[in-house]
């Protein structure tokens, strides 16, 4: 490509990222995918580098991040962030009104009215038209400077063109994680079993203090400002400000207005109260601002509130539902969560069915009993809490809720650790929502990207005993004949204490029949709901007549099944009957009643117990017996199956990591990990120090590694899973260039680095197309200069004549693509 081609190319790519930039933000829509989008930047940032004369200050690239901070150094604001003051009701409005009438000492003013963002303040400042700081509230006076995070919100002008821009102003808002990239990362934590943000503000606020920012690119923050200020500023009213802020290209939100007085703004919030749901971000109130600057001068301050401007906040909607039962969900790692069923209300904009209960203390808190009658409130989260009972409507005799003290997957009784708010079913290895979150989060895109492996397939698996950890997946492929025909749901199975299995009447009836629709038999069993078995087969025979599908064949069928029920010992249920009888009726060719008795004892599928007696079936009785199941494995799931699992044998040994589901081990940790240990034997033998060593790596991390590594069954599963081919080893070809910025580079790091520790700055290096030298030469093209660098060093490298870079020259040198 010549200059003059890259130079166009560099101005239609920026336009159009900037494009998509404004659909998203603007817009709130997208026209390509997030892939799409990177492609896209990724072709921009490499032309830049190649012909870095055309790289633009505000160019679209300059946008993804790359910098990590260790600390954040403070600023001081140029005027005080002030807090408002706050109300809850109409009469502290009108007294507000009254005080503000009082202060001017006439009524000729006007309201600027819009929405409270639940978000975190911001301060930019612009020099020059550049932006050249962003600072966090702080204490009101001073806070954190944030500037290379801020510059990763793609809608915030990092430099502004036109006239009447004054030398340098400063912009305040409110910076939010919208809703909707809230949900997203939830969804995605929640798949990765990593602990959910708690509400988009909190999720905003440690967004914006984020070492590094390239992670903070990702997450699409959004900010919508509120104020402008300057030395030498062309308006007098705070809308014509706001008017000027939007000309400049700041995002305002669209819901301000004016209002000439109190009635006005009341009927602003009114308006606002329910349409607020609809809005991309939290709000929880309406601020009212003077506009008029002169008046908001002579009104004046108190000590720390504005007397020109309130904020009345909506109070928490609260609705009255009846607790119908409580569900006790068991998580990933074995945490108890109740959860409240409620009779339907409507709240907040939706409706409402389930609050959370968060933990057996929070039932006792609220002195729930059976049937109550509760209020629900929507807070900053975003299921609804119970916040009190309402003790006059409980009924006579209520009993109070009295918590579970077995597992409701595994019956295996709780426990709760000292001091911990919430009870754990103990049985990691065996209970089916633990082995299904293990193993979920195992075949997860991200980790061994198995994705013919959904929920309800191992969900299957785990039910019918085939898989109960990672290792057995890889057994699956050896017993492939097996799985043709198992059944994906056991809905329509009973089974007695005793271990007789029983199936539902109408798939029997479906079975045992002949040209009879399975929905014309579910009609006829609608109808025979609690009546005893003997009158519901008296009634089959009457349906069989009115049908009149090969009636005199189905009716045989129907009385030969009456002859052996009434014959044999087996205890009868309403509503099914045991399978041994109807598998009987449609095989008993190849098998006794006897023989099928026992056969079905203790399994729980019809397709187990022709597993178990291996029968030579006809052509005709394997349709009859399909007729019985529910949904089955078929030929094409299974070897889709099979392909994704061999293929996932191939995963990179930080995936396989990923995958173990280690606690606190994410991707991030998984890489680096992967990366100094080079494999899973260097990693578990590690001593705390060894550990501790690696950046990035805490007490709790240390703690959850040498816990795993301690259980033998992990050991176990771990050689398993090796001797069936996975990556438990770094290999050298994945030793994946970071960029090539210090291509043939001779360079040598001395004295104590901020961002790197010893062995990561020479893979850092290398990993960027350079060289690490270890002594001082003049064959060196620079050395990084850390901290306390020794003195004898750098007289040899002054004397050679080798130039000296600081740590951050370097980082700056290299751009954007470092990770840690
Ligand atoms: S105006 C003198 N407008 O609320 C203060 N603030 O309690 C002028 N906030 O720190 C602030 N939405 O972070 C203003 N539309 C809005 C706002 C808003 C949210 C926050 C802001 C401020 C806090 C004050």
């Amino acid at each position: 490509m010549t200059p003059i081609e890259a130079q166009v190319r560099i101005a239609e790519l920026s336009k159009l990222i900037n494009y998509h930039n404004y659909l998203y933000y603007q817009e709130d829509r997208t026209e390509i995918s997030d892939f799409e989008f990177d492609k896209l930047l990724e072709e921009l940032m490499l032309l830049e580098k190649q012909f870095p004369e055309y790289l633009e200050p505000d160019s679209p690239s300059q946008r993804v991040g790359g910098t990590i901070t260790k600390e954040f150094e403070t600023a001081e604001h140029q005027s005080r962030m002030l807090s408002l003051g706050n109300t809850y009701s109409e009469e502290e409005l009108v007294a507000f009104d009254e005080r503000v009438a009082k202060g001017l000492g006439h009524r000729n003013y006007e309201y600027f009215c819009e929405l409270k963002f639940d978000g975190v303040a911001i301060s930019l400042v612009y020099e020059k038209g550049k932006l050249i700081r962003a600072v966090t509230r702080g204490d009101g006076t001073r806070g954190d400077v944030v500037t290379e995070n801020i510059k990763t919100i793609r809608n915030i002008p990092m430099s502004i063109h036109g006239k009447d821009i004054p030398e340098k102003f400063e912009v305040r808002g409110e910076i939010f994680l919208p809703l909707r990239e809230f949900n997203k990362i939830n969804q995605e934590r929640e798949a990765n079993g990593d602990p959910l943000l708690a509400n988009p503000r909190n999720a905003a606020s440690g967004t914006v203090k984020m070492q590094d920012s390239s992670i903070v690119a990702k997450r699409r923050l959004n900010c919508y400002f509120y104020q402008l200020s300057a030395d030498e500023l062309t308006v007098n009213r705070h809308d014509d400000a706001i008017h000027l802020l939007e000309k400049w290209g700041f995002n305002v939100s669209p819901t301000y207005a004016k209002c000439d007085n109190i009635s006005n703004v009341l009927a602003y919030i009114e308006d606002w109260k329910e349409k607020r749901f609809e809005l991309p971000l939290d709000t929880d109130g309406v601020v009212l601002k003077i506009n008029g600057y002169d008046q908001r001068e002579e009104l004046g301050f108190t000590a720390k509130i504005p007397k020109w401007a309130i904020a009345y906040k909506y109070k928490a909607e609260s609705a009255e539902s009846q607790l119908l039962s409580i569900t006790y969900q068991v998580g990933r790692t074995g945490a108890i969560t109740p959860v409240a069923n409620l009779s339907p209300v409507h709240l907040a904009g939706t409706t409402v069915k389930r609050a959370s209960l968060h933990n057996a203390n929070e039932i006792e808190r609220l002195g729930l009993h059976e049937g109550d009658y509760v209020f629900v409130e929507k807070g900053g989260e975003i299921i609804p809490k119970i916040t009190a009972v309402s003790i006059v409507k409980r009924k006579q005799g209520a009993k109070p809720i009295e918590y579970i003290d077995h597992c409701p997957e595994c019956s295996t009784p709780l426990e709760r650790k000292e001091g911990e708010a919430k009870h754990f079913c103990p049985n990691t290895a065996n209970c089916p929502p633990q082995i299904l979150g293990r193993i979920e989060h195992f075949v997860h895109k991200r980790a061994m990207d198995i994705d013919s492996l959904g929920t309800e397939r191992i969900r299957t698996l785990i039910d019918q005993g085939y898989i109960a950890n990672p290792a057995d997946i890889y057994d699956l492929e050896e017993i492939q004949d097996q799985l043709l025909g198992l059944e994906m749901s056991q809905d329509q199975y009973e089974k007695t204490d005793d271990g007789i299995l029983y199936i539902s009447l109408t798939k029997a009836f479906f079975a045992l029949t002949e040209g009879i629709s399975l929905t014309a038999i579910q009609r006829f069993s609608d109808g025979q709901l609690e009546i005893p078995l003997a009158e519901v087969l008296e009634n089959f025979k009457s349906f069989i007549r009115t049908s009149n599908k090969k009636v005199a064949q189905n009716i045989a069928t129907i009385v030969k099944l009456e002859e052996i029920l009434e014959n044999s010992d087996i205890p009868k249920l309403e509503d099914y009957l045991p399978v041994s009888v109807v598998l009987y009726l449609l095989v008993g060719t190849q098998a006794s009643l006897g023989e099928l008795k026992a056969a079905a004892r203790h399994e729980g599928t019809v397709h187990a117990i022709l597993l178990k007696m291996a029968l030579n079936l006809t052509k005709e009785q394997e349709e009859k017996v399909k007729k019985l199941k529910a949904n089955t494995f078929q030929e094409g799931v299974i070897s889709n199956m099979i392909d994704g699992i061999h293929a996932s044998k191939s995963q990179s040994f930080e995936k396989v990591l990923f995958a173990l589901g280690i606690r606190n081990i994410g991707e991030n940790t998984a890489q680096i990990l992967a990366k100094h240990f080079k494999n899973i034997d260097n990693l578990s033998n590690a001593g705390p120090d060894d550990l501790l060593a690696v950046n990035g790596v805490g007490e709790t991390l240390v703690n959850s590694i040498q816990d795993y590594f301690s259980e033998k069954a992990n050991l176990v599963i771990i050689q398993r899973l090796r001797e069936k081919g996975l990556n438990f080893e770094s290999s050298e070809v994945e030793k994946e260039l970071l960029g090539d910025s210090l291509q043939g580079m001779k360079i040598l790091a001395s004295g104590k680095l901020n961002h790197f520790k010893r062995d990561e700055i020479i893979d850092f290096i290398e990993a960027n197309g350079g060289q690490y030298i270890k002594s001082v030469s003049k064959a060196l093209d620079f050395i990084i200069e850390g901290e306390e660098m020794g003195p004898s060093k750098k007289e040899k490298a002054q004397k050679l004549g080798v130039k000296m870079i600081t740590e951050e020259e370097f980082l700056s040198m290299v751009g954007k693509t470092i990770e840690t």
